[in-house]
């Protein structure tokens, strides 16, 4: 069995939609051919995740009143008038907790968290507001992927609910449920780095963003660098958060096929019609999108349910997935931190932490969100 097809991957039920209930695979189901690293990381993010949250039950009948929202939040900028500070540490606490449990239970849901925080708040004009929820976004084909953990956000929303008496936002929700993932997926805790809660969810009357100015594999990597400076992200930001985002997951055979052989000779097995893929690569690409054409096969099919370097190594060797990741390792911008992060876990998990925590603060608490309407639960 070659390392491919040891590494765990999805197909999808495309046009399977119906995102409703249930809190299931959302009709994807899961190949769990998995190698010992895969079984021993499992191992070790079950035990992260038995660290014990202190969970504070209000007494319903000795609330406060709930917190006067500040008027006029600063655009960018957490609001700490969101929450009670006793809260909001247990909201932290719970909401990892349940987000975690969601993980264990479906060890691939980690990488759409992450996808779903990225989506959320990297919208041209939007920001970290829970929009990625709006109808616009969510049926939109660039999300059709993210639909599956949409369940799980109200579910841990309110699951944290209950067990602090107290609602978070579901723009909170987002986030925090994200970085469980990334802390499932091997790197420390982000409020280590500062990660805390306080993002407004988009005011009910607006129609959330457009989908369609997310980057795909298809635009220049001089275009996704350009775009990703207009979020205030540096070409060494830009490739930590995105060659470290696609250290974990999977994509589907179309995002990629263009670059697999001409389809008039054997599939993949001669020259892949992009120079920069491995021609090996190549090949076993092309075999497992020919036989089912809707697998979702990984970025990094050495540690797929690991957020580390590995990624950024198999770029190096011309095996990368998308055109735009191998993109990184080549355009004279980002190469040099391409072979730096390669050889540098420490540096890598820092400084992908430290980005983590810039995009969840995008445009948060812009004119387009509004306060809750309720705080306490239920
Ligand atoms: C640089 C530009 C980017 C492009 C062109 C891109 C494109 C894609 C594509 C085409 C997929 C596969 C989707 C599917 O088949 O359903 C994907 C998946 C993914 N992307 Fe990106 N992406 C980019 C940046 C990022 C960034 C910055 C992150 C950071 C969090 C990220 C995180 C992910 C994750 C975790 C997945 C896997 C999702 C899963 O397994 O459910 N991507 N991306
Ligand atoms: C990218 O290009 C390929 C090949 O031309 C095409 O099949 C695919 O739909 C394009 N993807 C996007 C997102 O535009
Ligand atoms: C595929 O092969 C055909 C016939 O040899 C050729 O005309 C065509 O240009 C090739 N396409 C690509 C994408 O290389």
């Amino acid at each position: 069995m070659d390392r491919l097809s040891s590494a765990a991957f999805r197909c999808s039920g495309r046009g399977g939609g119906g995102g409703g209930g249930g809190g299931g695979g959302g009709g994807s189901c899961l190949y769990a051919l998995c190698l010992l690293f895969c079984l021993c990381f499992s191992a070790a993010g079950v035990a992260a995740q038995t660290a014990s949250v202190v969970i504070v039950h209000p007494r319903p009948d000795n609330r406060p009143p709930p917190p006067v929202y500040s008027s006029n939040p600063t655009k960018g900028v957490l609001d700490s008038s969101l929450y009670y500070p006793g809260d909001a540490q247990c909201l932290m606490a719970a909401i990892k907790k349940f987000a975690t449990a969601v993980v264990v239970r479906d060890r691939t849901k980690a990488a759409t968290l992450l996808r779903l925080v990225f989506h959320d708040c990297m919208t041209t004009g939007g920001g970290c507001e829970a929009s990625i929820l709006t109808d616009r976004e969510i049926n939109n084909a660039v999300n059709a992927d993210l639909k599956r953990v949409v369940p799980d956000i109200h579910s841990i929303r309110d699951k944290a609910g209950r067990a602090c008496g107290v609602l978070p936002t579901l723009a909170d929700t987002i986030a925090r449920a994200a970085a469980a993932a990334v802390t499932f997926t091997g790197l420390n805790d982000v409020v280590s780095v500062g990660f805390d809660l306080g993002r407004r969810d988009l005011a009910p009357n607006e129609p959330g963003n457009e989908p369609t100015t997310l980057p795909n594999e298809n635009q220049s990597l001089d275009a996704i660098l350009s775009l990703f400076a207009t979020f205030g992200l540096t070409d060494k930001e830009s490739t930590v958060w995105s060659i470290g985002g696609h250290s974990i997951g999977v994509a589907d055979c179309i995002h990629f096929s263009s670059r697999l052989s001409n389809e008039s000779t054997r599939p993949g097995c001669l020259q892949p019609a992009d120079p920069t893929l491995d021609p090996g690569l190549a090949c076993k690409l092309a075999r497992h999108c020919s036989i089912n054409k809707d697998i979702r096969l990984p970025f990094d099919f050495r540690t797929p349910f690991s957020l580390d370097t590995s990624y950024f190594q198999l770029l190096l060797k011309h095996q990368g997935l998308l055109r735009t990741d191998q993109a990184f390792a080549v355009h004279p911008r980002t190469s040099a931190f391409i072979t730096q992060y390669a050889t540098s876990p420490g540096l890598f998990s820092g400084d992908f932490l430290k980005a983590f925590v810039k995009v969840s603060l995008f445009n948060v608490n812009s004119a387009q969100t509004a306060p809750p309407t309720k705080y306490y639960y239920p």
